[in-house]
């Protein structure tokens, strides 16, 4: 099980592995802004992670997306392992 940390509402999640992560937030009932609907192209999932590494790699919309360090689009990341993570929204 992969265990997911939302810094500054307090709340954890425990996934499976490959699981998307923005469908994840989204099935936990946790706000995650979005205007495609997870297509990868409006960049409103962006989270920031405190650790990086061990991640799968940007997809070609991530790369696109011209993401600064630590950031990801919740909608292109599949979990492979536990993160903790935040928005500016949270
Ligand atoms: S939900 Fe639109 S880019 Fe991720």
């Amino acid at each position: 099980m992969i265990k997911i940390t939302c810094e500054n509402i307090n709340k954890t999640f425990y996934s499976e592995l490959n699981t998307n992560l923005y469908q994840e937030l989204k099935q936990n009932e946790i706000p995650i802004a979005s205007s495609c609907g997870g297509e990868g192209v409006c960049k409103k999932c962006i989270v920031f992670l405190n650790e990086t590494e061990g991640l799968p790699p940007l997809t070609e919309l991530e790369i696109r997306a011209k993401l600064n360090q630590g950031e990801r689009l919740a909608c292109q990341l599949h979990l492979n392992c536990s993160l903790t993570i935040s928005t500016t929204y949270w």
